[in-house]
């Protein structure tokens, strides 16, 4: 009888914290709908001395104080019953080979793996090379991938020897970069909004669009992620990766197919089309009692809140500016597109000389209130003349009542193994994206006066520049989404 072939899916990294909150969780989920394929081995790798069942347990606990995820106990026996643990030092080699020691015999032959880089990115070169040492990237017999955790690199010279480095052990088409944004149903719904429909995308574009804003808040601090926040900041953490995307769903082209070379090579497209964004479009700021959180280096100058304006050189975008912004310890948690379209060329109204009539503006909310909602103006019943902006809305919630959106990783876990790379970032895609952001941030380094560090209260929507910023083009940061107000 012919044996089904395996999947091992091996955790580099596995004691961290995203392994309990992220992965399992994702794994477990996609396990219980039989959606994982069988046989199936979770093969977790890290340097604490945990024997199976005390990792097992580790998993148990940490999904559920983590992820909230409470396994019904039949399914939990069922699922860790395919997870295993092995003890190895990422430094040392011999590690690595008692680790493909324990992978073929339980595969029993050559099989299909998945890698899963979930460590620091300090260790992500070295287990690459030792992986390519072990002959363990060859496909013989099955197929080898890798899944790469951000950040990718720090900056774009480090971003090229990362790619580099990965490409002397594996061939692009096995690398899967992963941008958890792409896995969120809303941000692929971007896409099935533009291109599956046919009443948006013909005012998709500079003759009807004033102007796209990009809102990525989090009410969130940096918690107890200052020695990697602190070097990193606002415009590594958010900008290179989740803003860019998002902004690379709204602005491309739309795809002849959902492959994903058509796909990545759209969002290529626009990445290459942006204009080199000037020291003078952005603002950064830190929120006050940032340098007080432990971790957090004396004096530090690091930004928590960007905002920036960024142009895309094509004939769909001519002249259109997007504002893109993002912090934490904000005022709410939001994400959200808004596509502002032009104002009316000519008002027949008598409205008085100081009334502004707020254009029309379709809001994409990404979370926490998923759905899509369009701002327009109706008249007041009973009024003479008088107007006043409403929405027409749907939210996920309600419409697809009882189906709760899945979490990004158990999309993206589930691509990868089935080894559709579309929500997966390609090597230049990254690069691209460094080579628009290295920029900024070295130019705030090189000339700090140029967009000085201001400050911002925890709980408000930052800085005021960020509003004069906004108010120096005749424009307002709109929050289309929820129940909040505009900023
Ligand atoms: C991560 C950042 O990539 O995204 C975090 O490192 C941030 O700093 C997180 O909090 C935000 O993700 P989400 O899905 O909660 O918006």
């Amino acid at each position: 009888m012919e044996r089904k072939c395996p999947t091992s899916f091996v955790i580099f990294g596995a004691s961290g914290d995203l392994t309990r909150r992220k992965l399992v969780p994702a794994l477990f989920n996609q396990y219980i709908k039989g959606r994982l394929g069988e046989p199936i081995h979770i093969v977790g790798f890290s340097r604490r001395p945990y024997s199976n069942d005390e990792f097992r347990q580790l998993l148990f606990e940490g999904m559920q104080e983590l992820a909230g995820v409470v396994p019904e106990i039949t399914d939990w026996k069922d699922f860790s019953g395919r997870v295993w643990y092995v003890r190895g030092d990422l430094n040392e080699k011999q590690d690595f080979e008692t680790l493909r020691t324990f992978l073929n015999e339980k595969e029993g032959g050559f099989c299909n793996r998945l890698y899963y880089l979930a460590t620091t990115p300090y260790f992500f070169p070295m287990i690459v090379n030792h992986l390519g040492e072990m002959g363990m990237a060859k496909e013989e017999g099955g197929w080898r991938r890798i899944i790469v955790e951000k950040p990718f690199g720090h900056d774009l010279n480090s971003a090229i020897d990362l790619n580099s480095s990965i490409h002397t052990v594996f061939d692009e088409h096995q690398v899967y970069r992963i941008d958890h944004y792409l896995g969120k149903d809303t941000a692929q719904n971007i896409l099935y909004f533009r291109f599956l429909n046919t009443i948006f995308e013909p005012i998709w574009n500079r003759n009807f669009i004033d102007h796209v804003q990009i809102t990525v808040a989090e009410d969130l601090d940096v918690g107890h992620r200052a020695d990697y926040y602190d070097k990193a900041g606002i415009v590594r953490d958010m900008f290179q990766n989740h803003l860019l995307q998002l902004l690379t769903l709204v602005a491309m082209e739309p795809p002849a197919s959902f492959d994903a070379d058509a796909v990545r090579n759209e969002k290529v497209k626009v990445l290459r089309s942006v204009r080199t964004i000037a020291l003078d479009d952005t603002i950064r700021a830190q929120y006050d009692g940032y340098y007080e959180t432990e971790g957090v280096a004396p004096g530090s100058q690091t930004p928590t809140y960007a905002a920036l304006k960024l142009y895309i050189d094509n004939w769909r975008w001519q002249g259109v500016p997007f504002y893109l912004r993002s912090g934490k310890a904000l005022g709410t948690k939001t994400s959200e597109i808004v596509i502002e379209f032009e104002a009316p060329p000519h008002v027949m109204l008598e409205l008085p000389e100081d009334y502004e009539l707020t254009p029309n503006y379709l809001s994409l909310c990404i979370q926490p209130d998923e759905g899509i909602h369009l701002r327009f103006e109706t008249k007041v019943p009973g009024s003479l003349q008088e107007t006043r902006s409403v929405d027409m809305e749907f939210h996920y919630r309600t419409t697809f009542r009882g189906e709760a959106l899945p979490d990004a990783y158990q999309r993206l876990l589930l691509d990868a193994i089935n080894g559709d790379a579309s929500l997966f970032t390609r090597s230049d895609e990254i690069e691209l994206a460094w080579r628009l952001v290295d920029p900024v941030i070295t130019g705030w380094e090189h000339s700090p006066e140029a967009s000085p560090l201001v400050q911002y209260s925890p709980g408000s929507w930052g800085p005021l520049e960020a509003h004069a910023f906004m108010a120096r083009d005749h424009r307002v940061w709109r929050l289309g989404c929820g129940e909040h107000q505009d900023s």
